[in-house]
């Protein structure tokens, strides 16, 4: 069901509710001041009846008659005198045919009072008011008379039927302009909800700049809006990353791919010696594992971002990696004249996928030898800290410009192109080193000043 439908339908059932309720309230109040206004005109009429009565008994047969209310004239009013023995004395016309007349023993119980009023049917059906009261005071000579008085309520009744079926025109009224009242308002309070699926329908990834508008917009619907035009911001960013990416990916894949094919075209160009061949072959093996180097590198990536963790921890002694690490790179920091030396306490330990730690620390260790000039220093560090442990590789090399810094970790960033070896160096380092910090929980920063040189910092958790 329609979110219109339903707050139509909600709107009209609440509202035809309150109508009801109101309206029978009224009818119910209508009602009861209808009764209240013929019982006081029956009292009314019983004391009138009782002075004449009691000024000129003889006057009785004036009662014979067939008495109209005053205030109500079109109700009719029957009157009967009784005996102490309940035998009528006198009564008015037709009376016998309405009303029988009180027993001996109800007019032992009235006493000196007026009885309540006594609602009944006459013999033909019609509702009747009665009321019975003595005529004469407590301390009047003779033996008691009674006053029996009764009124005819048809006319009442007959004036709420046709009361009640107006009553329930209008309501079915009131219950169709609710609902259409409902509808109208559901209506309206839906466009900008609909507006809304409208321009999201709208968006494709080729229009992923489009953005709904919020300005005039309900406060709960603009909030719903600019969260979903930031979720749009998000996507375009991701969308122009993946693209980029991409492209990188294309363009580093082209490049090792062109200097294949051009060295085997020349060397299938002319006759060569078998000797040739061989330096032909080595180059395009050479090119080759740069190319599985690649690929394995963007799988790598590619797998860290959709799969979980799916880490091989155990507890390691990190200053012992690093003195392996130090170890594997010895030969060539002498060969490029850097000095390369480790600062760990034996005691940092963690619970840490040794493979990704050692790819992680020897890209930056890669970084800061080919970024370090010789005579240059490059020093790793491990201590524990706050959030668990912290390894740092800092170096003595040229360092990165401050407008480059924020970029460096993402892929294919690189800082500048002229240094390092860019056949060799793609821009993926630091993107690994980021992607294995976060897989483990940590992170990574780096503090760089140009000219002085980096450092880089990984901040692990100790265990999972
Ligand atoms: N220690 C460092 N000193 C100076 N610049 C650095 C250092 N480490 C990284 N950079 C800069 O950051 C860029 C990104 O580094 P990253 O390791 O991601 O890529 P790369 O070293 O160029 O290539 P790859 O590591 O994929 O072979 C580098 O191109 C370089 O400009
Ligand atoms: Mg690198």
């Amino acid at each position: 069901m329609s979110i219109a439908l339903r707050l139509t339908l909600w709107y009209a059932v609440s509202t035809f509710a309150v109508v009801l309720v109101a309206t029978a309230a009224l009818y119910w109040s209508l009602v009861k001041a209808m009764y209240n206004e013929d019982v006081s005109d029956l009292a009314d009429n019983l004391d009138y009846a009782r002075l004449l009565i009691r000024s000129s008994p003889e006057s009785q047969s004036a009662l014979a008659f067939r008495l109209q209310s005053r205030s109500a004239p079109r109700s009719a009013i029957y009157l009967r005198l009784l005996d102490s023995d309940a035998n009528p004395l006198t009564e008015s016309p037709g009376m016998k045919e309405e009303l029988a007349p009180p027993t001996k023993e109800e007019l032992a119980t009235l006493g000196s009072i007026q009885s309540n009023p006594h609602r009944s049917f006459s013999r033909s059906g019609e509702p009747l008011l009665s009321l019975l009261a003595r005529v004469d005071g407590e301390k009047s000579p003779g033996p008691p008379r009674y006053l029996q008085i009764a009124m005819e309520r048809g006319h009442d009744e007959q004036f709420l039927v046709r009361y009640r079926a107006h009553v329930w025109f209008v309501l079915g009224l009131a219950l169709v302009v609710c609902a259409f009242v409902g509808h109208l308002i559901a209506r309206t309070g839906m466009r900008p909800i609909e507006n809304i699926g409208r321009a999201a329908a709208r968006i494709r990834a080729t229009t992923l700049h489009e953005r709904i508008e919020t300005r005039g917009l309900p406060a709960e619907l603009s909030e719903l809006a600019s969260a979903f035009n930031d979720m749009l911001d998000r996507l375009d960013q991701s969308f122009r990353h993946i693209s980029q990416f991409s492209d990188d990916v294309a363009h580093e894949l082209r490049t090792p791919i062109n200097n294949l094919r051009g060295e085997i075209e020349v060397g299938l160009s002319k006759s060569r010696s078998a000797e040739e061949y061989r330096a032909v072959l080595e180059s395009c093996q050479e090119e080759c594992g740069r190319l599985s180097h690649l690929v394995r590198t963007l799988l790598f990536l590619a797998r860290s971002d959709t799969a979980g963790d799916g880490l091989q921890r155990q507890k390691i002694n990190v200053g012992e990696e690093l003195r392996k690490i130090e170890t594997y790179y010895e030969a060539a920091a002498a060969e490029a004249g850097i000095d390369l030396e480790v600062a760990a306490p034996g005691s940092v330990h963690a619970d840490l996928d040794r493979t990704l730690f050692q790819q992680a620390v020897g890209n930056l260790v890669a970084n800061a030898m080919t970024y370090t000039p010789a005579g240059g220093h490059v020093r790793l560090a491990a201590k524990t800290c706050q959030s668990g442990i912290t390894v740092s590789v800092s170096d003595t090399g040229c360092g990165i410009a401050p407008e480059h810094l924020p970029r460096v970790f993402e892929r294919f960033y690189r800082a500048d192109p002229a240094r390092g070896n860019s056949a060799q160096n793609v821009g993926l380092g630091l993107a690994v080193v980021k992607s294995i910090a976060q897989r483990h929980g940590g992170h990574v920063e780096i503090d760089s000043k140009v000219g002085r040189g980096t450092e880089v910092r990984l901040i692990l958790p100790v265990s999972a």
